[in-house]
């Protein structure tokens, strides 16, 4: 049975799709990037997608274009998503074993009915048998194993590389949220923003990345640390290394960062007041990659009372509990986000 049908959940994320297939517990990521032809006949076509296609970025010429299909936790391109999903899905779940799944798929909240049914029918074009659509907060409450039923509430901050959700979540129900279009990523668009203004370079994005990831902090440090950077002289033009220190990268980072925070507070002052003595006693958990932000715990501790915690393997929760939302007898979604809402 089991070789006939194997249940894929799929986690659409805006840098990385991930794809668990919930019978043997794996989870596979890669980039969210296809690689399309941009001239010729057959301009559109997609020639790569996932890992393959990053491995293009930059060593390509004009007539192949790597782009990313989804922005802001949406399809951004039907097309593209299409094809990333029929290249990928058999490579995930073990090349054609799975026949027609079942597939759970995590969505932002914030998604329209256009977009969610823009999801499910790409989904279903790449051969599910029936789609679930949960909502990534439920999905990432499941994947922390919090409590199903009448538990005590939490708060989860969701913080992707282009979507940021923070809701307060009990049992199966979201019971206050708030959602951006806007995730990590932006860290990174400010880096490159202060150095190009602060130090007249330009840099690109890996660079920008490895700064962040490095020397990012969401708190002041007294670590003096600092490391070379290299890109090209916004004067000269030339390409030019310059050593950036960790007081400046925090200076940098410190506006987004100040929004993330803004954020928590805004859907703590939504959620109701009975809850708080949960809230005080179970505190924040974060999940997605930005949650490995140094410091970014401490500030949202000092910032909202709250013990905050990161999830162990934060990137991977949503993935693994959207895939519980297929088990047997799996609890429906109190949210009422689910493929028959869509239509
Ligand atoms: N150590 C780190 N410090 C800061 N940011 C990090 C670190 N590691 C990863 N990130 C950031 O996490 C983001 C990726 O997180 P994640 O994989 O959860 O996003 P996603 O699921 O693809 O996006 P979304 O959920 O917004 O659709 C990127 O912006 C990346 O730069
Ligand atoms: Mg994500």
């Amino acid at each position: 049975m089991r070789m006939l049908g194997e249940d894929l959940a799929i986690d659409l994320g805006c840098s990385t799709t991930r794809v668990h297939v919930r019978g043997r517990d794996v989870t596979s990521s890669e980039p969210s990037l296809v690689a399309v032809l941009r001239v010729g006949r057959e301009a559109g076509r997609v020639v790569a997608a996932g890992a393959e296609a990053a491995g293009l970025v930059g060593r390509t010429g004009d007539d192949i274009a790597v782009v990313p299909p989804i922005r802001g936790g949406a399809i951004a391109d039907l097309e593209c998503v299409d094809a990333m999903l029929r290249l990928r899905l058999p490579r995930a779940s073990g090349l054609g074993r799975v026949r027609r799944p079942r597939i759970a798929v995590a969505v932002p909240r914030d998604l329209t009915n256009v977009e969610r049914r823009a999801v499910e029918e790409s989904v279903l074009r790449a051969g599910a048998r029936e789609v679930v659509l949960v909502p990534k907060l439920l999905a990432a409450a499941r994947g922390l194993e919090l409590p199903q039923d009448r538990g005590p509430a939490h708060a989860i901050l969701d913080l992707g590389a282009g979507t940021t959700e923070v809701g307060i979540v009990a049992g199966t129900h979201v019971v206050a949220a708030r959602t951006t279009r806007v995730g990590a990523s932006v860290l990174n668009d400010a880096l490159r923003d202060f150095v190009r203004r602060k130090l007249n370079l330009l840099i690109g994005d890996p660079t920008a990345e490895a700064i962040k990831r490095r020397l990012g902090s969401a708190r002041p440090s007294d670590s003096g640390e600092s490391m070379e950077v290299c890109g090209r002289d916004l004067i000269s033009g030339t390409p030019k290394t310059l050593r950036i220190g960790a007081e400046e990268v925090r200076e940098a980072l410190e506006g987004p960062v100040a929004a993330i925070v803004g954020l928590v507070r805004a859907c703590l002052e939504d959620t109701p007041p009975e809850l708080a003595s949960d809230l005080r006693d179970r505190g924040l958990v974060m999940v997605g990659g930005g949650a490995l932000l140094h410091g970014l715990d401490e500030r949202l501790r000092e910032e909202t009372g709250l013990v905050v915690v990161c999830a162990e393997d934060p990137t991977r929760v949503v993935a693994r509990g959207a895939a519980a939302f297929l088990a047997p007898g799996a609890a429906r979604l109190g949210s009422g986000l689910t493929s028959l809402d869509a239509r």
